[in-house]
């Protein structure tokens, strides 16, 4: 019987010694020049010494061009790199794994982060007012075809240099309405390229980039986190969404990734990531992470059903830095309350 604290022993994956997984989230608390700082490496800490199998950093910007979220740390730099290997070091000191996910933000960000104007898959902007600067996020520009190689190159240079400094694994931003999925999502997509219109055209960028970061990190390190269905001030799928998933899933698989985190913020997984896990489950050989504030017994369920092989937790684990003892000990858990998120305990 696989439970939340059996190891993960699978040959396309890290190995890990339990299934508990703290999904990525942005916390904002990055030092100068956007590094990693002492107070994040504690923070991280907590949460390995107390036990959590994989950690799954912040959304960690990859260029500038990629950023809009402040105070967001970045691995643009290989010196920014190096600011994250006390963190690393400390995860693996406690005995855990930790992933550090790739980030770029596309046109859900502002020229006061990017400088030139955002870039996207199209040049309308996105709607409503962005709560990082509260100004309407800035209008975008068209990614050019002959750019793309270089966008993906930014990828796969952060991931290079994440698993220089130690990380375990790079988790690849796919989702949520940022860069890659603004290709993906028909909804923002409207381009008349070879990169826009039918399916197999929105999946494109998304498989070039997932193709050139497989070139420079092993494909038993680098996990991609897709969002098809999610909350956005309600429940929202990607149009075609199973036309989107027969063609992306097995086409990722062919290229050799391995790992797919499916989550999303602020929502019923059984409505959104349960029920899109349900569908990848039988378009999946490889690893799938997936949750969003199940209890331990729906979890365990979960595992047991075989929909997924990790589950993944955001709010418990900033409101609990211990959730894993609380976990194993059958403890209760303190509620997340929205001012957790102005501090880093
Ligand atoms: C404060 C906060 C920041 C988040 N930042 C990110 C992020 O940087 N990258 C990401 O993929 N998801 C991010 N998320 C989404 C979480 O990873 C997770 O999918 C979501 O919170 C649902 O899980 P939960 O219900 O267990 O919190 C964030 C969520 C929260 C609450």
């Amino acid at each position: 019987m696989t439970t939340l604290l059996t190891p993960l022993n699978n040959p396309v994956f890290i190995p890990l010694r339990n299934r508990i997984v703290m999904s990525a989230m942005s916390r904002g608390f990055a030092g100068e020049g956007n590094m990693a700082t002492t107070e994040m490496r504690d923070y991280y800490k907590r949460r390995a010494d107390a036990g959590a199998g994989l950690i799954l950093t912040e959304g960690t910007i990859i260029h500038k061009s990629g950023s809009g979220w402040n105070d967001a740390p970045f691995i643009a730099t290989d010196t920014q790199a190096d600011s994250w290997r006390p963190v690393v070091d400390a995860v693996h000191d406690a005995g855990g794994a930790v992933a550090c996910q790739l980030w770029h933000m596309g046109r859900i960000s502002h020229s006061d982060y990017t400088g030139d104007a955002p870039v996207s898959s199209t040049n309308r902007a996105a709607g409503g007012v962005n709560r990082q600067n509260n100004k309407h996020y800035g209008e975008p520009r068209a990614l050019r075809i002959d750019e793309m190689p270089t966008v993906y190159g930014y990828f796969a240079d952060a991931a290079r240099r994440a698993l220089a400094v130690g990380f375990d694994a790079v988790e690849l931003h796919l989702a949520s309405g940022y860069l890659p999925d603004q290709f993906l999502d028909a909804n923002v997509n409207d381009r008349t390229d070879a990169y826009g219109g039918p399916v197999e055209n929105r999946c494109r960028f998304v498989l070039e980039l997932v193709e050139q970061v497989l070139k420079v990190a092993p494909a038993e390190r680098v996990m991609a986190r897709i969002s098809p269905s999610r909350f956005m001030g309600g429940l929202y799928e990607w149009p075609e969404v199973d036309a989107m998933l027969d063609y992306l899933l097995p086409a990722l698989e062919g290229l050799g990734l391995k790992t797919l985190d499916i989550s999303c913020a602020n929502s019923d997984y059984f409505q959104t990531s349960g029920k899109i896990i349900r569908k990848v489950r039988s378009l999946w050989s490889g690893v799938i992470l997936g949750g969003a504030s199940l209890t331990v017994d729906q979890a365990e369920a979960e595992l047991e059903a075989g929909l997924v092989d990790l589950v993944t937790w955001g709010r418990a684990f900033i409101a609990n830095p211990d959730l894993v003892t609380k976990i194993e000990r059958g403890a209760e858990w303190v509620p997340f309350e929205d001012s957790m998120r102005g501090t880093l305990i």
